[in-house]
């Protein structure tokens, strides 16, 4: 172990996250896929550190969720506050002060019309989007939903059926929900229709799209397109220019509703507090989780009021939605990356990251791709013949893991970059380094 050991190990501790491991393997489901061999004992701002005391660089935030680093002292004391006033109250018996604050905050961050919109408040990304497709399908009396390859929407029988980065996922377990289309994602990397650039194919994946609407989808039938504005799971994938827009545009002229799964891209991590921003436009739904909760369980479905005023009392809830300490959490965390201005430092940051892969590409020609936008970077490893590196990727994450940096893969062989909105220029230069020489142990032969 190379990672940079806490001296005030005790003897005791040295042992404590083999026999976690071990202990773990015992009890907990094997399903639960771990990219790293890392027990973590504790948290503290972008490190995460074992039960021996080594202390990792965490690159990826729990997956996009700690967008203000790991126990954030304002984070603490809001949880700590709100614990010793209500814990759970159950937004159907009663009305909760935290859940409302925390809705007025996110409308007031979101764009157009959802400034005036209405939320719900769910426990994670794939129930928030469970809810988007709901209340689009409610709403419209339509029954079909187009998404896209490449995407991820969650794991739940409704979310998956949306869920279309990987077969894992699906496996044994189709016939999922009816009614669901996918057309390609703009993976321009590996454009899945051969053109060599975003330039040359004029978005041949919204004509595909518009196949789809003559083909196998009724207009009239299409309850909602819903898309993530950067693809997460499936690769970090930025979409071309006016992808987003084209999408806003043919849900205008069928009357079906964008819903923008933003529970990856969302509150900051991109630079803008939503995506879908990037793109100009204005969906009808906004999907959230992961860094909502400033660490705990909490997610949102955000639409226009039009739409949510249509949906009757009783149509849709959650025991624990919006549970009082969630929404404190989640308080707390908005208001960091709005007063420390965590957004445009992301970009600042992201910049910084990017432009050393860029000037390391040469030396290090596994590298493929570079792509993202902020903190939301994607670092794509090809073989010699410009496949996906998806045989080595895994071993080189976990030897990541040893080399003292937390990483996760995305996509077929993407490195995914993350790291908590609040990471320093020298902090990412750290990472970076060791992300290079563990591709430098990699190198073709
Ligand atoms: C874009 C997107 N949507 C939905 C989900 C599902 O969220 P959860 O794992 O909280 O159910 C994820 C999770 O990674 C995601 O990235």
């Amino acid at each position: 172990m190379n990672a940079n050991s806490n001296q005030s190990a005790s003897s005791e501790e040295l042992i404590s996250s083999q026999a976690l491991i071990k202990r773990d393997a015992d009890s907990v489901a094997g399903t639960i896929y771990r990219y790293t061999d890392i027990a973590f004992q504790r948290g503290d701002g972008v490190y995460l550190y074992d039960f021996e005391g080594h202390r990792y660089l965490d690159f990826v935030s729990g997956i996009a969720t700690m967008n203000v680093g790991h126990c954030h002292p304002q984070v603490v004391d809001a949880i700590r506050d709100q614990a010793q006033t209500l814990i759970h109250g159950a937004s159907h018996v009663g009305y909760l002060e935290p859940y409302v604050d925390l809705v007025e905050a996110l409308k007031a961050t979101a764009p157009g019309d959802l400034q005036s919109g209405k939320a719900i408040l769910v426990n994670s990304g794939s129930e928030a989007v469970e809810t988007a497709i709901k209340l689009a399908r409610f709403v419209t009396n339509r029954p079909m939903i187009l998404a896209f390859t490449d995407s991820f929407h969650g794991r739940s029988m409704g979310a998956l059926s949306m869920t279309a980065s990987s077969t894992l996922f699906r496996q044994r377990l189709s016939s999922l929900l009816p009614g669901v289309h996918h057309t390609p994602y703009p993976y321009c990397f590996r454009c899945p229709l051969k053109y060599a650039s975003p330039e040359e194919c004029d978005l041949a994946c919204v004509n595909l799209v518009e196949k789809a609407l003559t083909s196998v989808v009724p207009p009239d039938d299409l309850a909602g397109i819903i898309v993530e504005p950067i693809a997460g799971e499936g690769g970090y994938i930025v979409p071309p220019e006016g992808f987003l827009f084209a999408l806003r545009e043919i849900c205008d002229r069928t009357g079906a509703l964008l819903i923008a799964d933003e529970v990856q891209t969302g509150l900051g991590r991109t630079g803008k507090m939503f995506a879908v921003e990037h793109g100009g436009i204005e969906p009808d739904i906004i999907c959230l989780a992961k860094a909502l909760g400033g660490g705990l369980p909490l997610g949102a479905a955000l639409a226009k009021s039009e739409l949510m005023d249509k949906w009757p009392p009783a149509a849709q809830g959650t025991t624990f939605g919006g549970n009082p300490v969630a929404c404190r959490a989640g308080l707390a965390s908005l208001e960091i990356i709005q007063q420390q201005e965590l957004m445009p430092h992301a970009v600042e940051v992201g910049e910084f990251i990017q432009k050393r892969f860029m000037a390391a590409q040469k030396e290090f020609p596994m590298i493929g791709d570079i792509r993202g936008t902020g903190l939301m970077i994607g670092v794509e490893l090809v073989n010699p013949d410009g496949s996906p590196a998806d045989e080595i990727i895994k071993a080189i994450i976990k030897e990541m893991g040893s080399k003292g940096i937390v990483l996760t893969k995305c996509g077929a062989s993407a490195i995914r970059i993350a790291p908590p909105l609040i990471i320093s220029k020298e902090q990412a230069a750290e990472g970076v380094d060791i992300i290079l020489s563990v591709i430098g142990n990699h190198q073709w032969e």
